[in-house]
């Protein structure tokens, strides 16, 4: 598929979606979170892809948030339905995908910027990385799941002052608050990325799903988690990916998983 804002390749199990709109920073106008969602979507079903990655192209920004010219003179309504709209195409959609999506954070991650990399599975940052929630600077707060996601990743009081403040953390910063997993070059970003992809696509895409959907039941308000996990656990044990997982490890050899 091809597409105005973005641009989507798979390459040996690992589908690279990267925003293409440098010249106004990547910011996600509405566009290009519709062409978001359906990439996402096409990668997620596609066979041949174990892992996603999401970054920015450039070397300045990774997103620096929603497109501002978009909604400046939005009325309530129009903004409530921004953020519900926004979340459920691209936000609570890129969090519940079965696929693990891995957020290689290049630059400014902003507002929007930043809640995407948060509702990625994992992030990690270059050194110029520059993250921060500041919606309260414009008049608004974030309204694509920062206020939620931001304290679950660092913690209460880092997130009402991150918030509140509406600044700019680095990257050694957000490795600190455990915001992102690892910082490295520019030049080195996308290769870890794609090396922690591979090491993750060698094991059980069927199990990797079923643990996103155990880890992710830990966030959602009136489900039991552990309840969760037991379901999951027990479904593992009809798949063909459990049986040759476990018995190749009884034959001392490395397990070929069938997948999906
Ligand atoms: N929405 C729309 N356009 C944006 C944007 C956004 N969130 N962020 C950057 N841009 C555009 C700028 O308007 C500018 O476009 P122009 O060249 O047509 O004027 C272009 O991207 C480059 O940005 P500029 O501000 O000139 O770069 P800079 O290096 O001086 O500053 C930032 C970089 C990230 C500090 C600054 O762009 C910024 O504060 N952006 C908004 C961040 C924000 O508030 N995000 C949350 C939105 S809810």
């Amino acid at each position: 598929m091809s597409y105005n804002n973005i641009i989507s390749k798979e390459n040996n199990g690992i589908t690279t979606i990267t925003i293409n709109r440098p010249k106004k920073l990547n910011a996600l106008n509405r566009e290009t979170i519709q062409e978001l969602h359906e990439a996402f979507s096409e990668a997620d079903s596609d066979i041949d892809t174990k892992v996603i990655i999401v970054t920015g192209s450039g070397e300045k920004a990774f997103v620096a948030g929603a497109d501002i010219s978009e909604f400046s003179d939005f009325d309530v309504n129009q903004g409530t339905e921004l953020a519900s709209k926004g979340q459920e195409l691209l936000f609570n959609f890129v969090e519940n995908l079965s696929t693990p999506v891995i957020a290689a954070v290049n630059g400014f991650a902003l507002g929007g910027g930043l809640e995407l990399a948060m509702a990625a599975h994992f992030r990690v940052a270059s050194h110029n990385a520059k993250l921060g929630l500041p919606e309260v600077s414009l008049g608004v707060i974030p309204g694509y799941g920062g206020t939620q996601r931001l304290p679950q990743l660092v913690g209460k009081g880092r997130a009402m002052e991150m918030i509140m403040t509406g600044g700019m953390i680095d990257a050694n910063q957000a490795l600190s608050y455990g915001l992102v997993n690892y910082v490295t070059t520019q030049d080195e970003l996308l290769p870890l990325c794609e090396k922690i992809g591979v090491k993750i696509s060698k094991n059980s895409t069927v199990a990797i799903s079923a643990a996103i959907r155990a880890i992710n039941a830990n966030f959602k308000d009136g489900v039991d988690g552990f309840n969760v996990e037991i379901q999951e656990f027990g479904n593992c044990f009809g798949t063909d990916d459990f049986e040759e997982g476990t018995t190749a490890f009884l034959q001392k050899r490395k397990a070929d998983f069938p997948g999906r």
